[in-house]
Order: C-alpha cells, then sequence, then structure tokens
C-alpha cells in the first residue's frame, strides 16, 4: 500500500464531515481507518469518497501527489474500536453534536489509546473543558474545528482544554499544515471560538441596520456578498485597518474618531487595551508602511 507518513489516522464517526476529513488525510498520504458504529454508514461513506475523488481526479483537481486510486487505497471501513485505534498517531471525532455522547465517545477512546495518539474533537461549540473532563490522557486532547467542507475549506480552528499539552497543540499544528489546511491557535477556549464569534458579531449587526428599517435583507446581503465578502476572501480586518491609513499612529487618529461615531459598542471604550496596541504595532511592523502602496494598489 501506497503511503508517505508513518502511523494511521482514525476517523471516528463517518458521516459528512468524517468523510471529508478522510479524504484530507488520504490526499496527505496517511493510512485512514474510517470507523463508524453503523456499517451501512462506512459503506456509504467510502463510496461516496470514491466517487467524488474520482471527479476530482477527472477534472485536475484532486489533491495531493497520490492518485486517486493510490488514496482510496489508504482508506479503509472498521467497526470495531480497538482494532481502529491501534497504531494511531491523530484520532479526529467526527461524532455528532452533542455533548453527552461526545463526553461518552472520548471515556471510551481513553480507556484505549496510548500515552501519545492524538485526541482531536471537530466539534462546532462544545467547549474543550466539558468534553474533555476527568479524562486520564486529558493533555492529548484538542479541539479541531474544521469548516464545512473541510476538503475545501482550509481554516480549522484548534482549541485546548486548560490542561492540553503544549506538544498536542504543535503535533496537531503540523499535522494539519501537513494535509494543506490553514490551523490557527486558539490561546484559550471561549464559546463561539473564532470563526463563529465573527459571523455572529456581523449577523447581529446585520439584523439591527435590518430591523431599524436602513436597508432590505437582500441589499444587505449584497453588501457582504459583492463588496465585503470580496475583500474579506483576501486579507482579513486587521490588515485591512493597517491598509487604509498611513501606518499606525495614523490608523489611531484617522479611524479611531470615526470608529466611536459609528456607536458600535466594542468602540465606546475611550482607551484601546495596551495589548491590542502590541498588536497592531507587531502587525504594522510585519507590513511595513513600504509593502503598504503595493498592497494598497493590487
Ligand atoms: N456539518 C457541519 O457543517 C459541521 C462543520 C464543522 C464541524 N462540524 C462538527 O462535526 C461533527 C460531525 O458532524 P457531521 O455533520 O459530520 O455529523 P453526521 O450526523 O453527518 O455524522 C455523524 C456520524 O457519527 C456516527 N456516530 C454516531 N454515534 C457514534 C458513536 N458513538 N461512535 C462512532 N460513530 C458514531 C454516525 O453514525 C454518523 O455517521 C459534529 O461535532 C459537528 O458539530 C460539523
Amino acid at each position: 500500500m501506497t503511503s508517505t507518513q508513518d502511523g494511521s489516522v482514525v476517523i471516528f464517526g463517518s458521516g459528512l464531515i468524517g468523510r471529508s476529513w478522510a479524504m484530507l488525510f488520504a490526499s496527505g498520504g496517511f493510512k485512514v481507518k474510517l470507523y463508524d458504529i453503523e456499517q451501512q454508514q462506512i459503506t456509504n461513506a467510502l463510496e461516496n469518497i470514491r466517487k467524488e475523488m474520482k471527479t476530482l481526479e477527472q477534472n485536475g483537481i484532486l489533491k495531493g501527489s497520490l492518485s486517486a486510486d493510490q488514496q482510496l487505497a489508504l482508506i479503509s471501513g472498521c467497526t470495531d474500536i480497538k482494532v481502529a485505534v491501534e497504531g494511531a498517531i491523530y484520532i479526529q471525532e467526527c461524532t455528532p453534536e452533542n455533548l453527552d455522547l461526545k463526553k461518552k465517545v472520548f471515556s471510551q477512546l481513553d480507556l484505549i489509546v496510548d500515552d501519545k495518539v492524538i485526541l482531536s474533537s471537530s466539534s462546532s461549540c462544545l467547549l474543550p473543558s466539558k468534553m474533555f473532563v476527568g479524562l486520564k490522557h486529558v493533555k492529548q486532547c484538542i479541539v479541531a474545528h474544521p469548516v464545512n467542507p473541510p476538503y475545501y475549506v482550509p481554516l480549522v480552528e484548534l482549541v485546548p482544554h486548560p490542561e492540553t499539552d503544549p506538544s498536542t497543540m504543535e503535533r496537531t499544528y503540523a499535522i494539519m499544515k501537513k494535509i494543506g489546511q490553514s490551523p490557527v491557535k486558539i490561546k484559550k477556549e471561549i464559546d463561539g471560538f473564532i470563526l463563529n464569534r465573527l459571523q455572529y458579531a456581523i449577523i447581529s449587526e446585520a439584523w439591527r441596520l435590518v430591523d431599524e428599517g436602513l436597508v432590505s435583507p437582500s441589499d444587505l446581503d449584497i453588501v457582504m456578498s459583492d463588496g465585503l465578502g470580496m475583500r474579506y476572501a483576501f486579507i482579513g480586518p486587521l490588515e485591512t485597518m493597517h491598509l487604509n491609513a498611513e501606518g499606525n499612529s495614523s490608523f489611531l487618529l484617522e479611524l479611531r474618531s470615526f470608529l466611536k461615531e459609528l456607536d458600535l459598542v466594542s468602540w465606546k471604550t475611550e482607551l484601546w487595551s495596551p495589548l491590542l496596541l502590541i498588536f497592531i504595532n507587531k502587525l504594522c511592523e510585519d507590513l511595513p508602511l513600504k509593502t503598504r502602496k503595493l498592497h494598497s494598489s493590487w
């Protein structure tokens, strides 16, 4: 069997997200065991993956350096949990979003895994401190939250439990990079992680603007799909702010008073925190004024 990586990866739950993860890990040359309690789910998943990989290959957009047949040969199904985790270096849990179920699943795994394997959850919003509570292997636990479908959207939010070992974060980060994802390290768990906090901040302001009769719902959506969203597909909000003014001091002078006028809750404070200013300074160093013109003109 063709494999470029040592050790296997277990996809724990072969539904929508599990299938996409399986394809990603196979594209990175990992041997993948697709585990589920439902044999039919595994059968459907393997068939679905085969069809999708073939279509991607025919269209020249299959990920990785292996052919579709080589990648498919790396993926196998399994309904025996002990057989599934044997020799695993990484387990990506993809069971339904239910705290009690996930706690049960991780307790089961806790009894049979070694001291090295990474136990990672795809959870969209369950906090690691609730999911991994009381586990013997808590240092090896982390959330790796993908965006649906992970095969096509690279972002993965890595969220540690307070007791997660820093090496678990680093190893998970490296594995995600290996399979071509864009992991981000969240330093401390928070409800909504980062993506959903940003998403719901936008939704909440959108609701307010529509509710106050300032714009129609369809025009509000055009503002995002044909405007702001196009910009954000390339650069984030902080870099956008930096490019909007001539560097750090101008940024503060020009934008600060304007932002306060907008009457958004977070701008009401008189002083921004010293930590935020340190980050803004760092951003300005990373993207100096010399290159600003280049970025702006692009
Ligand atoms: N769907 C999304 O848009 C999305 C996006 C990001 C993250 N997630 C997260 O990914 C996880 C999986 O979501 P999904 O949409 O793939 O769910 P899904 O319902 O499509 O798949 C869940 C799979 O888990 C299996 N399963 C159930 N109990 C099990 C058990 N005890 N042991 C092993 N397998 C079991 C089911 O048979 C099914 O195949 C959830 O935590 C979800 O929040 C989902």
